[in-house]
């Protein structure tokens, strides 16, 4: 990639933004107020705004390693609490993607470092659903299902936070788990229904 370029596509933007609109950065400028927090993956081929479909101001976005939403990550975290609580945000979406390289690492046993500790949320993932992906003997299957199932606990780690807690009980917000296909381009919603997976432990989270 020619960085060079970066350059010149940006005065090429300038000029096309500001041939639709004049005031398109001044307006830009003057504050954010999206309704959506994306959470997704930090693979290069998984892009958010161009996934969605969204212009600058529309999405709030954090991605990692993963899609991790770990309950001790002051990164993650931080950016729940200011989607949320600040922005108040309408929708969370925590995107995961088949073909994931964070997940397939986490279902081998080999040294990765730094990476441990990250990937380790994921193997406690498979341990939570040890049972239902031990009976797929498929492996790609398998991987899938670990993709989607991760998508679904990062989602609960979401709802956890004190952040959804206090919205949920003030105005509506949604929580959704999508997953990207590579291999088609598809986007699917995987409707989790929340409800019915937290329930019975909901309380203990609920902040009164
Ligand atoms: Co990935």
């Amino acid at each position: 990639m020619d960085l060079k370029k970066i350059f010149e596509h940006n005065e090429q933007w300038i000029a096309e933004k500001l041939s639709k609109n004049p005031d398109y950065f001044k307006s830009l400028s003057s504050g954010q107020k999206p309704e959506v927090l994306y959470i997704g993956c930090s693979d290069s081929r998984v892009t958010a705004e161009e996934l969605l479909g969204a212009q600058p101001g529309d999405v709030f976005i954090h991605r990692n390693i993963a899609n991790m939403v770990p309950n001790t990550d002051l990164s993650s975290m931080s950016v729940i609490n200011y989607a949320v609580s600040h922005l108040k945000v309408k929708h969370v979406i925590v995107c995961g993607h088949y073909n994931c390289g964070g997940v397939k690492a986490a279902m081998q046993s080999s040294d990765l470092g730094i990476l441990n500790p990250w990937l380790r949320n994921i193997r406690d993932v498979y341990r939570l659903h040890a049972r239902e992906l031990n009976a797929i003997n498929d492996e790609e299957q398998k991987y899938n299902r670990l993709v989607e199932l991760n998508v679904q606990e990062q989602c609960m780690n979401v709802i956890k936070t004190p952040d959804v807690q206090r919205a949920y009980k003030d105005r509506k917000l949604q929580v959704h788990g999508w997953v990207f296909d590579i291999r088609t381009g598809m986007l699917k919603d995987l409707k989790i229904d929340f409800d019915q997976k937290m329930d019975k432990i909901m309380e203990i989270y609920r902040l009164d």
